[in-house]
């Protein structure tokens, strides 16, 4: 993705499609949100959730979804993915990624990214990672530190498959933190959903 590509997708909606040809829309996740994110929580497997957050989560709180909905644009950077309508707008929610600025080294963001279970292993993953890589770069993070059980293969695999994992330790209770090197991406087609 260009850098004005990466802009665009750092503000405003960006259509991409996935090799078969599923139309899709990224953009940041705003407050007005709330209902989408639980509506695609609630799609999770209690093993995605466990994954996601590291500990059981049956449910989001009020207080947990406006949390994970509110960007600020500086610490705090989404992005939510949506099925496309032939005229390009959302209508399936149905993945999520956050990059979140470290206070003691702002060159490092916390990344996490769910999609899911049904959308799992089509790309999804990959296509919004790729995408954050470019606006986390742009807002001068170089690396992503990221807390991933032990067992989650998916989830080293898809992160390894946007950046180079510089880093790994132990964090307890079977989980991994690694560190990984951003660069700038390669780019992303930004393709009209009707072509
Ligand atoms: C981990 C997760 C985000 C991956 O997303 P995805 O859309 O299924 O992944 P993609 O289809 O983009 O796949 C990207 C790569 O990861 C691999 N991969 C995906 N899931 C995998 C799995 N369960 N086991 C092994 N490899 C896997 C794919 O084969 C692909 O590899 P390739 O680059 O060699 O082709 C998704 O499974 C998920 O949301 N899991 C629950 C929440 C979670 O674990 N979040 C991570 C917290 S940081």
């Amino acid at each position: 993705m260009s850098s004005s590509k990466h802009r665009k997708a750092a503000g405003r909606p960006i259509r991409v499609r996935l090799d078969d040809g599923t139309p899709l829309v990224m953009r940041p996740l705003h407050p007005g949100d709330v209902l989408r994110l639980r509506r695609g929580f609630e799609q999770l497997s209690e093993r995605s959730r466990q994954r996601r957050f590291l500990t059981a989560k049956p449910t989001l709180s009020p207080a947990e979804l406006a949390y994970l909905t509110a960007g600020d644009g500086e610490h705090r950077r989404t992005l939510g993915v949506a099925v496309a309508d032939r005229r390009g707008r959302a209508r399936t929610p149905i993945a999520v990624a956050r990059c979140e600025r470290e206070t003691s080294d702002p060159t490092i963001g916390e990344v996490a990214v769910t999609v899911i279970d049904s959308w799992q292993g089509r790309g999804i993953g990959r296509l919004v990672l790729r995408a954050l890589a470019g606006i986390s770069w742009n807002a001068g993070i170089r690396r992503w530190r990221a807390l991933i059980a032990g067992e989650n293969a998916g989830a080293f695999r898809v992160l390894a498959s946007v950046a180079e994992e510089e880093s790994r330790q132990h964090a307890g209770a079977g989980t991994v933190e690694v560190i990984y090197r951003l660069a700038p991406p390669p780019p992303l087609e930004d393709v009209p959903a009707d072509a």
